[in-house]
């Protein structure tokens, strides 16, 4: 330990804590507005013109669709105005889906032999935009019908932050961590969470996840090698989802 040697004259130590207690405060304050317990992100509605452009008909259409009685009432009217959840999108997706002579027209899942689509996002630059391109996607093809699956490889856990996790403060749930980890790792199903935002689930992300690097320079079993683990992982949930979306640390 290096010793430190005050000025003459000076008195650092009043002056250090009181810088010290005034961040500490000012680093409280704001730890408290931005990850209160109670605040949780949400998704904002959409306006009928907005709704029908996602289910991919007319405004016409829709409005003859409730008074026909073929999809309910959203919850939210307002001024003789609907305005709908994105759950509530989606199930009008489910419904119209069921009556809808073209099979996908309104829930494009994949089917029979159609494999699922994982993508990954990288670049070897820190902040050129993986993350906000990651969340983009995923929020575009959430609200499109496909079941969308962001997993966040960055133990910075940005990702994991946009779909309202907050990894700064210690949370309880299981991470991509656990499992591809080499030692008794658990099941990807346990890790996978649905976010705030219908159709987007998360394999959430956090500082430990940097330990999987340092474990994979020391780990020897030639039967799971490191390239293998995300895959293994990812099988196991395969059949839940139509897109991956993989968000990556700069490294
Ligand atoms: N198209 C854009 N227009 C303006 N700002 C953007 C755009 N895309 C991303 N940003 C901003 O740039 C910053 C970095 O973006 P982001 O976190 O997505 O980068 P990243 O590549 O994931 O970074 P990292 O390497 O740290 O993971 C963020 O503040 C983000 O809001
Ligand atoms: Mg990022």
């Amino acid at each position: 330990m290096i010793p430190v040697t005050p000025l003459a004259n000076e008195k650092p130590s009043a002056l250090a804590t009181d810088i010290s207690e005034r961040l500490n405060a000012a680093i409280r304050e704001h730890l408290l507005s931005a990850f209160a317990p109670d605040s949780t992100k949400t998704l904002r509605s959409f306006s009928a013109p907005e709704a029908a452009e996602l289910l991919g008909v007319s405004g016409q259409f829709m409005r003859k669709l409730h008074s026909e009685g073929t999809i309910p009432e959203p919850e939210d009217v307002r001024g003789g105005r609907r305005f709908y959840t994105a759950q509530e999108v989606w199930d009008a997706r489910e419904i119209l889906e069921k009556s809808s002579r073209k099979k996908g027209r309104y829930l494009p899942r994949r089917s029979g032999d159609e494999k699922l689509q994982v993508w990954q996002l990288m670049n070897f630059k820190g902040g050129s935009s993986k993350s906000t391109t990651s969340i983009h996607l995923a929020h575009y093809f959430a609200l499109r019908g496909y079941r969308v699956l962001v997993v966040d490889l960055d133990p910075q856990g940005s990702l994991t932050s946009m779909c309202g996790i907050s990894p700064e403060i210690e949370f309880d749930g299981l991470t991509v961590y656990d499992a591809i980890r080499y030692d008794d790792p658990v099941s990807m199903a346990d890790v996978v969470v649905p976010t705030y935002f219908p159709g987007l689930s998360i394999a959430p992300s956090r500082l430990m996840l940097s330990e999987f690097e340092t474990e994979s320079a020391v780990h020897s079993n030639p039967d799971q090698p490191f390239f293998t683990r995300i895959r293994n992982a990812l099988s196991q949930v395969e059949g839940d989802f139509d897109l991956v979306l993989m968000d990556s640390p700069p490294q």
